[in-house]
């Protein structure tokens, strides 16, 4: 729980608090960007709730958090928080979730879960939660769990053991994945079923995966996101451990599929037409080019 004596200065004054154990990971701010920004280093309340949606949207962040440095102390905190966690995983579209409970084991990244009649399968992993066991408990169990990249493995093997899940992790990544069941090695895409489609895509990691859901979602990782400020897609040089010149090819790789939204582990989600994000892509790739 957040702590009041720790409050961090730059808050808006009221119910709701940003602490000084606050990490940076941004999952508030993309939650609730109306209720949370960017402090340099810290996320801070910048206003707080006009309205009940803004204050529903507020306790989810509180409930992502994965430091628990968001205080709430309005009136019937208790009860809205056990209501709100009830909303985990949110619908995005058609049968694709976000988990929430993001965990520090991953430096807070996201985690997805799709509801398929071949097998549900889970992206990356959030905390293994009771609340969350329960309800992937009554939408059918997990079959696979497929990790982008070592660094977000978090508590998959929890799951696995649990849900007696396949966990799929490229083989120049097992490294984080203690223990895999099924393999990805080489760069050519890989299909797993028929909608779930696993594109190689080293750069950030040498063994870094996205993978390609309906032609319509793809689970980018640490691969590239949508930067909200700039409102354009981005990828990250300074969090690029193995290669930028192999991150460029895996970027201008995308550029033949067809997808609608990029879901990131970090940073910002978004839905675009399929040539808006091819363009997008593109221009991506001129600017990594000029990073080098
Ligand atoms: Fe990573």
């Amino acid at each position: 729980m957040a702590d009041p004596s720790k409050i961090l200065k730059a808050n808006v004054k009221g119910e709701f608090f940003v602490d000084s154990t606050c990490i940076d990971c941004d999952v508030c701010r993309e939650i609730a960007p109306e209720i949370f920004a960017d402090w340099g280093g810290y996320s801070y309340v910048r206003s707080q709730p006009r309205n009940e949606a803004e204050r529903r949207k507020a306790v989810q962040a509180l409930i992502c958090c994965p430091v628990g440095a968001i205080g709430f102390v309005g009136d019937n905190s208790k009860s809205l928080i056990l209501n709100v966690i009830n909303d985990f995983p949110i619908l995005i579209e058609d049968d694709v979730f976000y988990c929430g409970f993001n965990s520090e084991k991953s430096y807070s990244a996201n985690s997805y879960f799709i509801k398929n009649p071949k097998g549900n399968l889970l992206v990356d992993s959030p905390r293994f939660t009771s609340h969350l066991v329960r309800k992937f408990e009554s939408m059918g169990g997990i079959k696979y769990i497929f990790l982008t990249h070592r660094d977000d493995v978090a508590d998959a093997e929890s799951f696995a053991s649990y849900f007696n899940s396949t966990i799929i992790i490229h083989k120049d990544d097992l490294i984080g994945g203690k223990s895999a069941d099924f393999i990805i090695e080489g760069e050519e895409p890989f299909q797993i079923e028929q909608e779930f489609l696993i594109i190689p895509t080293p750069g950030h990691t040498e063994g870094h995966c996205v993978l390609l859901y309906k032609n319509k979602f793809l689970f980018t990782g640490d691969h590239i996101w949508w930067d909200r400020d700039k409102n354009c897609l981005s990828a990250g040089k300074s969090v690029c451990w193995y290669s930028w010149e192999e991150q460029i090819k895996s970027v201008e790789k995308l550029i033949e599929f067809d997808f609608e939204w990029i879901l990131p582990g970090h940073g910002g989600r978004m839905k675009l037409p399929k040539d808006k994000v091819k363009e997008e892509l593109k221009k991506l790739v001129e600017r990594m080019k000029r990073w080098r």
